[in-house]
């Protein structure tokens, strides 16, 4: 069943956050369903444009339709990650996404407000959620000055106005991750007095953390021995999902975390078989591998187990 972001983030706030995976292909889409099937969670499906491109948009569509057909008791929404304006109105006026994200953070913060604003009205027209963003995603490392990393941060005073100005159903915050698998230098936390600061200024208000993979070392360690080159990768902290969760995060993006599920799997496979060239046993494994990952990502997230109780809440 498809639902928006807004119906999903009503039942996750302060207790859990709901994994938001990009998927770009009938492999992901597999896993993900089969993973937050047997951790019976809720989740949000990302298409990001460069998805929408890698094939044809309408075979991604058709793909989830597919998916949810074969897995009649998954409750996901269906959201456009990282839109310009012209990809919101594309996805608004398809029918099929159930939410979109307007990233213009790039802009000055005016530009920001004017281009949400456009987009929030179009959107909430046709009952669709919105996410924007404040604040520059960025790896904030361990030796540069506090202030000097808070600067690339999200300014909770900024967050409010922004919030009352565009009318958006929620905010993507810059806490100190980025994207890609190359996050952090040495030890790094989230910054949760920013956190704080911005829960404490818009209470009960859906906050969305970006950059959010893990990078687990054990499978960085495997893609090396198996001839990656991507030593020196790291993530965000698993244990801090949860306590993110409790201060107001109710979405978390994972998508960098999945690329090395796969990258492990197809490095490994052809490393041991190297006469095969059917790609289909590979594809098998990867499946089952993804949806093993995510369904531990959703116990990490706290919302394993949340589907009976949600669809009770939504009345279905
Ligand atoms: O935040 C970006 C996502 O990881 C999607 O990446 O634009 O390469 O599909 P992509
Ligand atoms: P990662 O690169 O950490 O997986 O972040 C994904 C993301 O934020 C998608 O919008
Ligand atoms: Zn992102």
């Amino acid at each position: 069943m498809i639902v928006t972001t807004a119906q999903l983030f009503k039942h996750a706030y302060g207790k859990y956050a709901v994994g938001a995976y990009n998927i770009n292909n009938a492999e992901q889409a597999m896993g993900l369903f089969k993973g937050c099937i047997s951790s019976q969670a809720p989740f949000i499906i990302q298409i990001s444009k460069g998805a929408r491109k890698y094939t044809d948009k309408r075979m991604l569509e058709a793909i989830i339709r597919s998916a949810a057909e074969i897995f009649p008791d998954a409750i996901f929404a269906v959201h456009l990650d990282h839109g310009d304006e012209q990809t919101c109105y594309e996805c608004i006026d398809s029918g099929f996404f159930s939410s979109v994200m307007i990233d213009a953070s790039h802009e000055s913060f005016d530009e920001n407000v004017a281009i949400t604003k456009r987009v929030v009205d179009k959107a909430h027209a046709k009952g669709i959620s919105v996410e924007a963003e404040l604040g520059m995603l960025g790896g904030v490392e361990e030796d540069i000055k506090v202030d000097e990393g808070h600067a690339m941060l999200t300014n909770p005073d900024e967050a409010k106005d922004f919030v009352a100005k565009t009318g958006c159903d929620s905010l993507a915050c810059a806490i100190g991750t980025s994207h890609g698998a190359f996050k952090f230098k040495g030890k790094q936390s989230l910054h949760f007095d920013v956190l704080e600061k911005i829960k404490a200024l818009l209470p009960g208000f859906p906050l969305v953390m970006h950059g959010s993979s893990s990078v687990p070392q054990d499978e960085v360690a495997r893609i090396n021995a198996a001839g990656g080159k991507i030593a020196g990768s790291m993530g965000v902290n698993v244990d801090e999902y949860l306590p993110a969760a409790k201060r107001g995060v109710t979405k978390v993006n994972i998508d960098t975390d999945g690329r090395l599920v796969w990258t492990r799997v197809h490095r490994e496979y052809f490393r041991d078989n190297p006469g095969d060239f059917d790609f289909r046993p590979a594809g098998k494994i990867f499946i089952e591998e993804y949806a093993k990952f995510i369904a531990s990502r959703n116990v990490l997230l706290g919302s394993a187990n949340q589907l009976a109780d949600l669809r009770k809440s939504l009345g279905k």
